[in-house]
Parts: C-alpha cells; structure tokens; sequence
C-alpha cells in the first residue's frame, strides 16, 4: 500500500537531509509506528506519505514514494486527498472553525467530495459512533475537550475513507484522559484491519499496545524495522535517543538485581510484564 524507494530529502537551505536513503513496504491493513528522538525525521516522514513534501514544503527530494500505487510526487495535493488522511498532533490545526457542529465538521469533507446527501449521514453517523462523539455531534467543535476534538479530527479524515492514514504523534497536546480516548479509537481501527495505518509517536507503551509494526528513524535513516516486542525491548533503543517502556526498564532492573534469570524475553506491555514477573 505504502512504498518507498530510496527516499531523501532536505528542507530547503538545510545543511543535512530530513530523510536520508528511506527504502520500506507497508501492506495494506497493517497498523505501523514510526518512532525516534526528536528531529530524527518522523514529521517529515509523515508530510512526505501525504504529498506536503514536496508539494507545499519544497526543497529536494530524490527516490520515490508511492501510496495505493500514486507517485505523490507526480499527483496534486488535491489528488491525494482522497487517499491519504493527515492527522496533526495539534487538532486546533485541522478543524475547520467555518462549522457550528461536530457532525457539521465531519459533513465538510464529503460535501467537498459530492457524495449524496443519504450516504453522506449514513457515513457520518457510523464514523460518530466509531469515535465515540455520537452523544456530542450537535455541540460546537471548540466547545469539546482537547481528547474529543482530536477523535473529532480523526473522524473528519477517517469519514472520507482514506486508503491510507497517516497520524503525527496525535496526543501529543492532550492529558492522559484524552490520549488514552484517542488510542482507543486507533485500537478499535487497527481492529478493522480495514485501514493502513502510519502512526509517529514517541509514546512507546501505546506503540507496544497497538502496532503491528515498529520503524525506528534516526538522523533521517531507518535504523530498525521490525516487531514491537523486539524494536522496543532491544538494547539499541536507547542509542537512538529513546527511552525503553517503563515494563523493560523492569525487568531490566530485576535482572539486574538476579531475581530474574538473563535471557528471558522483555515485556514491552503491562500483559506481558504481568507474565515476566508471574
Ligand atoms: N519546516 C522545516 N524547515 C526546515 N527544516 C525542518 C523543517 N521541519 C523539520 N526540519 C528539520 O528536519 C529534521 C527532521 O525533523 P522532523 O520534524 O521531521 O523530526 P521529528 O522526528 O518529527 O521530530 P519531533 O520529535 O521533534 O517532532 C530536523 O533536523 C528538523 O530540524
Ligand atoms: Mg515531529
């Protein structure tokens, strides 16, 4: 569904490349992280599957990125709408404001596309409930909690079905409560499998939870592609500039201190640390 084929690139003036040499395959349905340190090249990452760079962001950029078989360097913005759904950490920068209702914002999308009015609610009403805002789709979108407008965000893309969505570390400006809300609804789409879904986060207990898969960047490089239980537990992380989950850090400990014999695998989940130290 997502392929890249040795792709660079720099922001303009920039004395070293964002994305350095990225070549990967993601099929369709599978839920994949991409994580790494700060400026390690995951925003850019995700602005690249949606065709920002190199369409709004200029500067150079060489290989090829291809999504549902779209060359998105050869497509418009406009184009690629349709396929790749881009969710900001920030939803302040993706509702509208131009709406009086949550099911009027999530509405704006498919009227822009024409679907039939019929369809259109039928849509809308699914994706509410999907993101558990049913109960608020009359209240005015900046009246909703940081958590709610993120999940009204999510739905807003989510509701033009996107063969491919694209998430950039979406809880980053919510609490506990509203991430936990939002993971919740990226856990009931992975259960869909009907999406692909690319997620850059620095919260590895949420990637432990819910990714099939596990792409680490640094300095703009893919340095791990794997399983989250292998990414997240192996030693490497932290060379990366990445701290391991507090579960590994665990076991680590009391390894350390010989109550746990060396070797075992390490949990990455609070399910699996309950099974390292059962
Ligand atoms: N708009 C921009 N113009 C110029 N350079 C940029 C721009 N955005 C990012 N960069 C640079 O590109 C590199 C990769 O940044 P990017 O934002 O993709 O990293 P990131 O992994 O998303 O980091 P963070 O965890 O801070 O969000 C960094 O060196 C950063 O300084
Ligand atoms: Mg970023």
């Amino acid at each position: 569904m997502i392929r890249l084929d040795r792709v660079s690139y720099s922001y303009p003036r920039a004395t070293s490349p964002a994305l350095n040499d990225l070549s990967v395959d993601i099929p369709a349905g599978q839920f994949c992280a991409v994580i790494g340190a700060n400026g390690a090249g995951k925003s850019t990452l995700c602005s690249a599957l949606a065709g920002f760079v190199p369409h709004f962001y200029r500067g150079r950029l060489t290989g090829t990125v291809e999504v549902a078989g779209i060359d998105i360097a050869a497509s418009s913005l406009a184009e690629l709408a349709g396929t790749v759904g881009l969710v900001f950490s920030n939803p302040f920068n993706q509702i509208t404001g131009a709406r009086f209702s949550v099911r009027d914002e999530v509405a704006f999308g498919l009227e822009n596309m024409g679907v039939p009015r019929a369809e259109m609610e039928t849509r809308i009403d699914y994706i509410l409930q999907f993101a558990g805002l049913a109960g608020l789709a009359e209240r005015p979108p900046f009246a909703l909690s940081g958590g709610q407008q993120q999940r009204l965000a999510i739905a807003s893309v989510l509701v033009m079905r996107p063969r491919v969505l694209v998430l950039d570390e979406p809880t980053s400006q919510l609490d506990p409560v509203g991430s936990r809300e939002v993971f919740t609804v990226l856990r009931d789409l992975a259960a869909t499998d009907e999406a692909t879904v690319v997620l850059a986060e620095q919260k590895l207990e949420w990637v432990a939870a819910f990714a099939d898969r596990v792409l680490v960047l640094h300095e703009g490089r893919l340095v791990a592609d794997g399983l989250p239980g292998d990414i997240l537990a192996s030693p490497d992380l932290q060379r990366y500039g990445l701290e391991p989950t507090r579960y590994t850090r665990a076991a680590r400990a009391a390894q350390a201190a010989g109550l746990r014999p060396e070797g075992d695998t390490l949990p990455v989940t609070l399910e699996q640390a309950a099974e390292f130290f059962a």
